[in-house]
């Protein structure tokens, strides 16, 4: 074995130089001795140690009633192996260590005697406890998180940051409930299996969270970054939509050189710049297929028009992409419906999108009246949230206008409207075949993306290049600017558009 780190914490100066030797020039082993519970506690601190063994009496020897080691042990982060070294060997001493008495997690998982044991059965301890408390030795040490709304595919990607990470001697350890259990220091190791059973399922193993607090907090980074540093981790992967790249690039410029940050982009909006898809757009934009497929018998038998708003934040992928593939007679979206107040074009004019979007939606009433005076009976139209959350609550809705408006037509033809949300049933779907791969793919390019000392970047996906790499910096900008510039280079969202907008128009005579 070698490049194990051992701590040596004894306070008697020739058992622990002897020691030293035997361990380093018997084993191999690379040992920082300490000869008190300060001296221990700062080599903790400063470097990645394996293995800890730790003389029970760490103060005075003579002292019966001393357990410095035994607290210092129960102190030592779990992730660290812990021996316990005594030269006052009893049962109870030994009892204590491993307090097999209450079924307690253990102060430490093996015990040495400094006065019968042999060079032989020392090693033989050291080993066995290295071995059952390591599936690698690691060289280095990753921690993974995911924040933000969950989205399908997480889980592969989690799996994925683990495995890669394993592959080169890196160990993992993820951080529960985002940047909020980041902040609170609730890290657990990752072992090889811990995603076995979860990689195929939606959601997200680690828990995530909205902390928006955590975007422009320097205590709360400076917090964060500590937890990270204290427990020796060199590399932070990141899995969220925009607030966690806010998050991420924040944590990262604190940093410095002390960690380096890779991002990947999961959220099923598929609103970020630096990827053709984001993790779970794909799976929740089939999920929507279905559930807009099920809406149609009861929409053909009731002669009924379904008005569906689709999850998606502020971007209009979702509705655009499920409503084009089921044939929705209109798909409307904040990228074609919000204006910006001409001379702040970084703010939204609510009252000039507002009129849009009812010009719009009067366009589409007048368009289905002439389909339903041909002979059809049911129809859908879809709408992203995004609408509603940027326009604001105090207008009317997409029904109550539509309603409004189908006061003119032939009462004959006018059908029943009903309304229908499509949101968390769609992001808490199983990921299906392409997420699973991107997550996998992405979860490993962020690992390298980190061993090759990269920082600051988001690892994406691109249809025509695979795997990219864009800087935080990048992504947080451009996804500031106003929906329409954004459609403008999303050609393959201009190109769905206008397909559906040649396909949806009723034939004139
Ligand atoms: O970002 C994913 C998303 O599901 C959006 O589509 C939606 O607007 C938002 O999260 C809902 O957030 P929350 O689950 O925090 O209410």
């Amino acid at each position: 074995m070698t490049e194990i780190r051992i701590l040596l914490a004894d306070n008697d100066q020739r058992h622990r130089e002897s020691l030293t030797v035997e361990l380093r020039e018997g084993a191999g082993f690379e040992v920082f001795p300490a000869a008190s519970p300060e001296e221990a506690r700062k080599i903790l601190k400063d470097r990645l140690i394996h293995l800890a063994i730790v003389n029970l009496r760490l103060v005075d020897d003579e002292d019966e009633n001393d357990r410095s080691g035994l607290d210092l042990c129960g102190e030592i982060d779990p992730m660290v192996a812990r021996v316990l070294l005594t030269g006052h060997p009893t049962a109870e001493t030994a009892r204590q260590a491993l307090q097999i008495t209450d079924g307690r997690d253990p102060v430490a998982n093996g015990y040495l005697s400094k006065t019968n044991d042999s060079l032989e059965e020392k090693l033989k301890v050291v080993k066995g406890v290295l071995d059952a408390h390591f599936e690698i030795i690691p060289r280095d040490r990753f921690a993974v998180l995911t924040s933000g709304g969950d989205s399908p595919g997480m889980n592969a990607a989690i799996w994925a940051v683990v495995r890669a990470a394993m592959a080169r001697k890196i160990e993992v350890i993820g951080v529960e409930d985002g940047y909020r259990g980041l902040y609170e220091g609730r890290f657990h190791k990752l072992r090889w299996g811990s995603l076995t059973e979860h990689m195929t399922r939606g959601g997200t193993f680690l828990g995530s969270a909205r902390f928006k607090e955590f975007r422009d907090n320097d205590a709360l980074h400076e917090k964060a970054l500590q937890r990270l540093l204290n427990a020796h981790v060199s590399g932070l992967v990141v899995i969220g939509g925009d607030g966690s790249m806010q998050g991420a690039k924040a944590l990262a410029a604190r940093a410095g050189d002390k960690l380096r940050t890779v991002a990947l982009p999961g959220t099923i909006d598929n609103d970020l710049y630096g990827t053709d898809m984001t993790l779970g757009a794909g799976s929740a934009g089939n999920a929507i297929v279905r559930e807009l497929e099920n809406m149609m018998p009861p929409a053909h038998a009731m002669r009924r028009i379904f008005v569906c708003e689709v999850m998606g934040r502020y971007s209009g992928f979702l509705a655009l992409d499920a409503g084009l593939c089921v044939g929705a007679d209109a798909i409307l979206i904040p990228e074609k419906v919000i204006k910006m107040k001409p001379k702040r074009p970084d703010k939204i004019d609510r009252i000039a999108s507002a009129e849009e979007l009812n010009s719009q939606i009067d366009e589409i009433v007048e368009r289905l009246e002439r389909a339903f005076l041909g002979g059809q009976r049911h129809a859908l139209v879809v709408f992203s949230e995004g609408i509603r959350k940027l326009i604001g609550k105090d207008r009317k809705d997409v029904r109550e206008r539509m309603e409004e408006r189908m006061e003119e037509w032939p009462e004959d033809i006018r059908p029943d409207i009903r309304t229908q949300l499509l949101g968390y049933t769609i992001r808490g779907v199983r990921p299906e075949r392409f997420d699973l791969r991107i997550g996998i793919m992405l979860g490993s390019a962020a690992v390298k993306a980190l061993v090759d000392g990269r920082n600051n970047v988001m690892v994406g996906w691109s249809y025509e290049h695979g795997v990219t790499k864009t800087d935080f910096d990048e992504i947080t900008a451009k996804g500031k600017r106003p929906p329409a510039e954004i459609l403008e280079e999303r050609s393959k969202w201009k190109q769905f558009l206008e397909l559906h907008e040649t396909m949806v128009a009723p034939p004139r005579k």
